[in-house]
């Protein structure tokens, strides 16, 4: 799937540079932001591949400012981010794990500086949980460890919502027992929904709070109604935006991070 490689965020701050101001030489900016061993990053610059804005660059031991610095490899643009924070429109038939076992796996749909910034054997970005290889939508990933974890944790409760088609026609007995709570084969403790809503005669949607091993599908069967399709639409207040096809990818600002972290309360319900 062809996808633009350089890219610019919604808006400027991320949660990772605290805003404060970093001199770095570009050889190294370009070594953070995955472009390829210190040695390959010097001779990008020697060799006349990367600018700053619209200006040549020669010289690799430049100190530029990070803060909201553009450049260019190759005549792609990029944009300089202390730590990646972006979402992915999951297309179906893709597997959400570095190695994958029967499907392509998401992460080459990723830029390459994207999937080796870092460098070392935990380079690049990871996935904010999984999505099934059959499941499309909404996905998070990043580089920042603390934000995966939070993201991930069920403590948080970050409010997921997802759009289901069914197998057989849904109805408002399916509905409240999925509200009051159904128990799964691996967990005596019930599991519900935080919202449920039938959108149609076989479709609904359903808000859920943790993330246990494909529990949409699970909750649907313990109903007796089945998943035939299944689309994450949102992740907090974050809806997937409507103009990003699936396998596109876009960086992610610090107004859709608020967002994706936005409290249940603050989320409308499914
Ligand atoms: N629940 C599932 O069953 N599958 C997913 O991919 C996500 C949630």
């Amino acid at each position: 799937m062809a996808l633009a490689v350089g890219c610019s965020p919604s808006d400027g701050a991320w949660p990772g540079d605290n805003g404060a101001m970093a001199r770095m030489q570009i050889q190294d900016v370009l070594f953070s932001q995955g472009f390829g061993t210190r040695r390959v990053c010097a001779g990008l610059v020697q060799q006349g591949l990367v600018q700053l804005g619209d200006a040549p660059c020669s010289e690799p031991a430049e100190l530029v400012e990070t803060e909201a610095l553009r450049f260019s490899v190759q005549g792609v643009p990029w944009l300089y981010q202390a730590q990646a924070y972006l979402m992915l429109h999951k297309p179906a038939g893709y597997e959400c794990s570095q190695k994958p076992s029967t499907a392509p796996s998401i992460y080459p749909l990723l830029p390459a500086p994207i999937r080796q910034r870092g460098g070392g054997a935990a380079a690049g970005v990871q996935a904010v949980g999984r999505l099934d290889q059959d499941t499309t939508g909404l996905l998070l990933l990043s580089d920042d460890g603390k934000f995966i974890h939070r993201m991930s944790s069920p403590r948080h409760h970050v409010a997921k919502v997802y759009d289901i088609t069914a197998k057989h026609p849904v109805d408002d007995k399916q509905v409240q027992k999925l509200l009051a709570g159904v128990v799964l084969d691996d967990d005596p403790k019930p599991v519900r929904a935080a919202a449920c809503h039938q959108s149609g005669v076989l479709s609904l949607s359903l808000t859920l709070t943790e993330g246990k091993y494909h529990q949409v599908k699970r909750m649907l069967a313990a109903v007796g109604n089945r998943v035939e399709t299944l689309h994450r639409s949102r992740i907090g207040a974050l809806e997937l935006p409507a103009d990003l096809a699936p396998g596109q990818w876009r960086w992610l600002g610090a107004a859709e991070l608020a967002l994706v972290s936005a409290a249940p309360a603050a989320v409308k319900s499914a």
